[in-house]
């Protein structure tokens, strides 16, 4: 579904990204881990295009990525949840969760998936009218995961959705994640939590300084010496 195939990303002049390949297929749930400035945030970036300078292959459902502005990325059916949340404080939830739907234009429906996201999270339906700056940092995190979802994405994008939550609510978080990937959804986590993130998602990749050092199946990954040592702590 989505092939990344040695792709390279530069800041100004120091390249950050040296020559990565991924791949998601069709309704999998794939995750990328490594410690902070691996590049996780900056390999999103290449993918939503919200980055200039990157060279190298990227598409999704055969189409090229690297030939679109990032603009076109959402209506594809690509979704990314940024790092930060980035949500509207002086905004209600549902405008929140609305203004995700702006990229696909008037007149899309996005009664449906409104109605989705409610089911998906009531909490999020109770506080429908207040302003989103009210609300504790998990309901934040999950305005801007339905933000993501109002598109109806094939593929959801998620930068490090975990970072300053309670652990009690990041497994909140995980299960949503859990139940949208059984319902059909492709998923693309990245996180520094790696231990979590390795009991939710199937397969995964170890970015490390900007190159993937290792893959494999996520228990396979979990139970693996070097990342036990280097990301775990054992
Ligand atoms: N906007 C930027 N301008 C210059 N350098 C950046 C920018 N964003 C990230 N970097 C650098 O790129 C490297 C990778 O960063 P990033 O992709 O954010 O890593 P991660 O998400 O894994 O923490 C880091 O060394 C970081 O300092
Ligand atoms: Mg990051």
């Amino acid at each position: 579904m989505l092939t990344v195939k040695n792709l390279h990303a530069a800041y100004d002049r120091s390249e950050v990204l040296h020559g990565v390949s991924i791949d998601v297929a069709e309704g999998e749930f794939v995750c990328v881990i490594g410690a902070n400035t691996a590049g996780k945030s900056t390999l999103l970036r290449c993918i939503s295009r919200l980055i200039a300078k990157a060279s190298g292959e990227i598409s999704f459902q055969g189409q090229d990525l690297m030939a679109l502005p990032a603009h076109r990325i959402p209506a594809l059916g690509i979704a990314h949840v940024p790092e930060g949340r980035h949500i509207f404080p002086a905004m209600s939830v549902e405008d929140n969760l609305l203004s995700g739907g702006y990229a696909l234009g008037r007149g899309a429906n996005l009664q449906e998936p409104l109605e989705r996201i409610y089911s998906l999270f009531p909490r999020l339906a109770q506080r429908r009218t207040q302003f989103a700056g009210t609300l504790s940092g998990g309901e934040q995190q999950m305005v801007a995961l339905g933000r993501a979802l109002i598109l109806s994405p094939k593929l959801l994008i998620l930068d490090e959705p975990s970072h300053g939550l309670a652990p009690i609510v990041v497994d909140e978080l995980h299960r949503k994640l859990v139940e949208i990937h059984r319902e059909g959804m492709s998923i693309l986590l990245v996180e520094q939590n790696v231990a979590l993130t390795l009991s939710v998602a199937q397969r995964g990749y170890v970015l490390q300084s900007g190159r993937i050092v290792l893959e494999g199946p996520a228990a396979q990954l979990a139970s693996d010496d070097k990342v036990r040592e280097a990301y775990l702590g054992i």
